[in-house]
């Protein structure tokens, strides 16, 4: 057994310096210490100065980035603002904003860790032989020896500022990943006033107007892009020639033809005959197609296909003839389910692959979703037009705690 191996009694331990304990710590953790050097060994050395000046640097710009980030991301106008609104730019900073800012506030302090373990710790090449077992009283009191000799020889006790800087900039940075938590602690079931979006609640949709007598069409999106207009009737959005949202007819669809329809109110049509360009209805037809619930697929059948469909026991009368409306949202976890396949009827989710039957009742037949796309009960007014029957008689989208089914 070597000296250093040999039982140290309590005395012997505490007569020892915090030198000599590290020293024996080292030996006991088998460990050599084949090179030492200090970086800046003479007092008051001009490139030591230079090289804390670096590093405080990089630790302010990581606070002040720190700070800016909170600021950006608690007292910014982030609210979307359509293109030509007084605040569009600033919507449009928002998230670069608070990707400079965070990105910068972790370089920050990420460059000046790494400029202090290259420019002021001492240089050393430690080599160490693994032991197995727990640790005895001796190798605690030196390793604590040791931890004291690191932070003696890091020199960070004696520089306060430095301290500081470093325990800001690392606060920071870490509240920098933390705040943004802060804006997914929402009450889910905290109901707004039920509008074409829903009432923010995710029981709802844009198709829930139906359940306070509201008509609503189905209604494609055009992609019509807005202008602002001045006219008669004063200052408003409205697109040239054609509405944003258009109601749809059967005979618009061919066979084995799918068309993506959001909900839209009679106060809201403005197409066909009636078209009227001077009518402010952009507003409300993109907060129909923004409504996150609100997308559904309305699926004609070829007519062979049709005669083979299942219906599921409750929503027989869901389906006008050939046409059937599914919702788009992918029952897995909330993906738009945009592919239809009118050779197999196969509605596929691009997310994880999951498929619906469109012939049964949107069943899933593969991948991970495990209940059906629900189905929005439709038919055909006097003018031809679609509109919902009804509303979704269950929830849409994908599972959340409170659901039973
Ligand atoms: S979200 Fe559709 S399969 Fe996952």
């Amino acid at each position: 057994m070597s000296d250093s191996k040999r039982t140290y009694t309590d005395q012997e331990l505490n007569a020892m310096s915090n030198d000599e304990l590290a020293r024996l710590g080292t030996e006991l953790d088998g460990v050599t210490v084949a090179y030492r050097k200090a970086r800046f060994p003479v007092a008051n050395d001009p490139a030591e100065k230079r090289a804390v000046r670096a590093i405080y640097i990089w630790l302010a710009i990581g606070i002040l980035a720190g700070i800016a980030f909170l600021g950006v991301y608690i007292f910014w106008p982030w609210q979307f603002q359509l293109l030509g609104d007084d605040n569009h730019m600033f919507h449009t900073l928002y998230t670069p904003l608070l990707g400079v800012t965070s990105g910068l506030s972790i370089l920050g302090l990420g460059f000046a860790v790494v400029l202090y373990v290259k420019r002021i710790v001492p240089e050393e090449i430690s080599v160490q032989r693994r032991h197995d077992g727990p640790s005895e009283e001796v190798d605690r009191r030196t390793i604590t020896a040791l931890l004291n000799d690191s932070w003696e020889t890091s020199t960070l006790g004696r520089r306060k500022a430095l301290q500081g800087l470093l325990g800001g900039a690392g606060i920071l940075a870490g509240l920098v990943v933390v705040a943004p938590l802060g804006g997914m602690i929402k009450n889910p079931w905290k109901a707004s006033e039920l509008g074409i979006m829903g009432d923010g609640t995710l029981w709802t949709s844009g198709w829930t107007l139906h359940n306070e007598g509201v008509t609503l069409y189905l209604a494609r999106d055009t992609g019509a892009i807005a202008e602002e207009h001045t006219g008669d009737s004063g200052t408003h959005w409205t697109t040239t020639g054609i509405s944003r949202l258009v109601r749809v007819r059967a005979e618009d669809l061919d066979a084995g033809a799918m068309e993506t329809v959001y909900p839209l109110t009679a106060e809201d049509a403005n197409d066909g005959e009636n078209y009227d360009p001077s009518r402010d209805v952009y507003e409300n037809h993109m907060h129909s197609i923004h409504g996150p619930r609100n997308p559904v697929m309305l699926i004609r059948l070829r007519t062979a296909d049709a005669e083979k469909a299942i219906e599921r026991e409750g929503q027989e009368d869901f389906h006008y003839g050939d046409y059937y409306a599914y919702s788009k949202i992918c029952t897995h976890i909330g993906c738009p389910t945009s592919l239809f396949e009118a050779q197999t009827n196969r509605i596929l989710c691009p997310c994880h692959q999951s498929q619906f039957d469109a012939l049964q009742y949107g069943k899933p037949i593969f991948g991970p979703a495990a209940r059906a796309l629900p189905q929005l009960p439709i038919e055909v007014d006097e003018e031809g037009y679609f509109v919902a029957k009804g509303n979704f008689i269950e929830p849409l989208g994908p599972a959340f705690w409170e659901r039973t089914s």
